[in-house]
C-alpha cells in the first residue's frame, strides 16, 4: 500500500515512542518511522518488552507496529524518505562550560539538525518536539538553510505537553495541541501540514496556532507554572505542620475557588521528573541572559523550595527516628518520580535515598516498575542498599517506611501485617499523603504526613 505521507521522528524516548504510536494509530494513511542512535532501545521497541512503561502503550504499539509504525536504527535512509521530521531528542541541562547547571544542552539537537541536512535531497518540514529555549528555531533555521544544496527547510514548533503516567490519554485527548511557525508563506504552509496531522483526531478548536517564539516559550512557561503550584502548596505544607492546619483541607478550600482550581495542589515530598527542574532552570538562564534578574530569581525560587522540601522530608525522618538512622533498616515505598511510570529521572526518592545512605541507614527500595532505573541511579552506593520487589519483604524488620511514590498498590497493603513485621516503635512517613493516617495510628504506627500534625504514641 502506498502511504500518503512519510513521517519520521528522531528520538525514541518517553516522548517520541508514545507520540508516534498515537500518530500511527490515528493516521493509518501515514507511514510513521521512529529512529534512535540507541540500538538497544530500538531493539526493545521492536520486542515484547518496550523500553518504557506507560499504561496503554503496549496495546497501542501492538496495534500499529509493522503496519504503519516502524522503529529503526537506520537514521540516514529514513531522513531521506521523510517529508516531515519530528525531533524529540533529549535536551538536558548543560553540565559544562557557560550556563552549566542551568542552560539547555543543545548538542543532541544540533547534531540532529546537521544530520538532517547531510541526508536530505529535498525540502522538509522539521518539527521541534523537544522542549527548547525560546529562539532555538532561529539557530536551527540557520544551520539547516545556510547550505549549498539549495534545499529549503521550514522549522515548526510543536511542543509536547503529555504527562508521563497518563501519556496515552493525554495524546489521544489533549487539552490543546500547539503549533507555531514563522508567519511567512513557507512557514504558514509548513504549519498547516503539521496541523493536518493532528486534525485526524484532535478537534480543530483544540489546535492552537501561534508564532514560533510563543510556541517555544509556552512549553517552558507551562512547566514553570505547574511546578510553581507544587512549590506553592509545599511551602504552605511547612506552615501547616507548625500550626496544626491540614494542608489537604487548605488545598481543598482554596481549590474550590474557580480562579485557583483544584489541580496540582497536592503537597508532597517534592516534584521530580526529567522536565520541571530542567525547564525552569532553562527559563531562569534565558531571563538572566536578557538581563531580567528579578524574573530569574522569582522562577529560581520554585526549584529552591522543591529542594528545601526534599531536604525537610529527610530531616524530619532523622529527627523523629531519635536523631540517628545509622544501621536502621528503612523501607522506601516507591522510587519512580510519580505513579504509573518507571521513570526515575530527578525523582525525590533519589535525594531521600542518598540522604539516608549518607546517614548510614540500611535502605531497602521497593517499586512496581522502577527498580531497574533505581539500581542505575544509585549504582555508586555499594553498601547499605537493597532492592526488593515485594513491599511486605521490604518492610520486614524495618524501623520505618517512607512512601515516596503514590502508587495505588501502596494504599491497599495490609498495614497490620506490615506493622507486626517491623521493629517497634514503628514509623511511617507518607511523602505523598495517600495513606489513612488515623487507621495507621490506630494500628500502632507513629505517622508523619506532609503538611499535617504528626500522630505519635509518645
Ligand atoms: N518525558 C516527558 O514527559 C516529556 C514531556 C514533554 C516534553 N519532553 C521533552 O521532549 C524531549 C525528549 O524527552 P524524552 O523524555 O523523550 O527523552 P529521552 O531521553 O527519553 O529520549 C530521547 C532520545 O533521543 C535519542 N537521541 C539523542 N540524540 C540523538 C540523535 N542524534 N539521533 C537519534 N536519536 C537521538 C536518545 O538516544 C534518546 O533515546 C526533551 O526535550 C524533553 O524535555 C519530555
Amino acid at each position: 500500500m502506498a502511504f500518503e505521507k512519510n513521517i519520521l521522528c528522531i528520538g525514541a524516548g518517553y516522548v517520541g515512542g508514545p507520540t508516534m504510536a498515537m500518530v500511527a494509530a490515528k493516521c493509518p494513511r501515514y507511514r510513521v518511522v521512529v529512529v534512535d542512535i540507541d540500538k538497544d532501545k530500538i531493539k526493545a521497541w521492536n520486542s515484547s518488552h518496550l523500553p518504557i512503561f506507560e499504561p496503554g502503550l503496549d496495546e497501542l504499539v501492538h496495534q500499529t507496529r509493522g503496519k504503519n509504525l516502524f522503529f529503526s536504527a537506520e537514521i540516514e535512509k529514513n531522513i531521506q524518505e521523510a517529508q516531515i521530521i519530528f525531533v524529540s531528542v533529549n535536551t538536558p541541562t548543560k553540565t559544562f562550560g557557560q550556563g552549566a547547571g542551568r542552560a539547555a544542552d543543545l548538542q543532541y539537537w544540533e547534531k540532529t539538525a546537521r544530520q538532517i541536512l547531510a541526508n536530505s535531497k529535498d525540502a522538509k518540514v522539521v518539527v521541534e518536539k523537544s522542549t527548547l529555549p525560546v529562539r532555538t528555531a532561529s539557530a536551527m533555521e540557520r544551520i539547516l538553510n545556510e547550505n549549498h544544496k539549495h534545499i529549503r527547510f521550514e522549522v515548526v514548533s510543536n511542543p509536547e505537553f503529555l504527562a508521563e503516567g497518563t501519556a496515552i490519554r493525554d495524546l489521544e485527548f489533549p487539552d490543546r495541541v500547539l503549533v507555531g511557525s514563522r508567519e511567512t508563506p513557507g512557514g504558514l504552509k509548513a504549519r498547516k501540514e503539521v496541523v493536518e496531522i493532528f486534525l485526524n483526531w484532535v478537534p480543530g478548536e483544540k489546535i492552537l496556532e501561534s508564532n514560533i517564539w510563543s510556541s517555544e516559550l509556552s512549553k517552558l512557561v507551562a512547566n514553570a507554572f505547574l511546578a510553581q503550584r507544587v512549590s506553592s502548596i509545599n511551602s504552605i505544607s511547612a506552615l501547616c505542620e507548625k500550626t496544626e492546619a491540614d494542608v489537604d483541607e487548605v488545598a481543598g478550600a482554596i481549590g474550590m475557588d474557580s480562579r485557583i482550581g483544584p489541580k496540582f495542589l497536592k503537597a508532597s515530598v517534592g516534584f521530580g521528573g526529567s522536565c520541571f527542574k530542567k525547564d525552569i532552570l532553562n527559563l531562569v538562564y534565558i531571563c538572566e541572559s536578557y538581563g531580567l534578574e528579578k524574573v530569574a530569581r522569582y522562577w529560581e525560587s520554585v526549584v529552591e523550595i522543591n529542594e528545601w522540601q526534599e531536604n525537610r522530608f529527610v530531616q524530619n525522618m532523622l529527627v523523629n527516628l531519635f536523631n540517628t538512622v545509622a544501621g536502621k533498616r528503612i523501607a522506601l515505598f516507591g522510587f519512580a518520580f510519580k505513579a504509573d511510570t518507571g521513570d526515575t529521572r530527578e525523582s525525590p526518592a533519589i535525594y531521600v535515598a542518598q540522604g539516608l545512605l549518607a546517614e548510614q541507614a540500611e535502605v531497602v527500595i521497593t517499586d512496581p516498575k522502577a527498580l531497574k532505573n533505581a539500581r542505575r541511579d544509585l549504582k555508586n552506593f555499594k553498601k547499605g542498599l537493597t532492592f526488593e520487589p515485594d513491599p511486605y519483604k521490604a518492610a520486614r524488620n524495618a524501623h520505618a517506611v517512607a512512601v515516596l511514590t503514590e502508587w495505588d498498590v501502596y494504599k491497599d497493603l495490609d498495614y497490620k501485617r506490615i506493622f507486626k513485621s517491623m521493629i517497634q516503635p514503628a514509623f511511617i512517613f507518607d511523602g505523598r499523603n495517600i495513606l489513612d493516617r488515623k487507621k495507621l495510628y490506630d494500628l500502632g504506627f507513629n505517622v508523619f504526613a506532609v503538611g499535617k500534625a504528626p500522630l505519635k504514641h509518645f
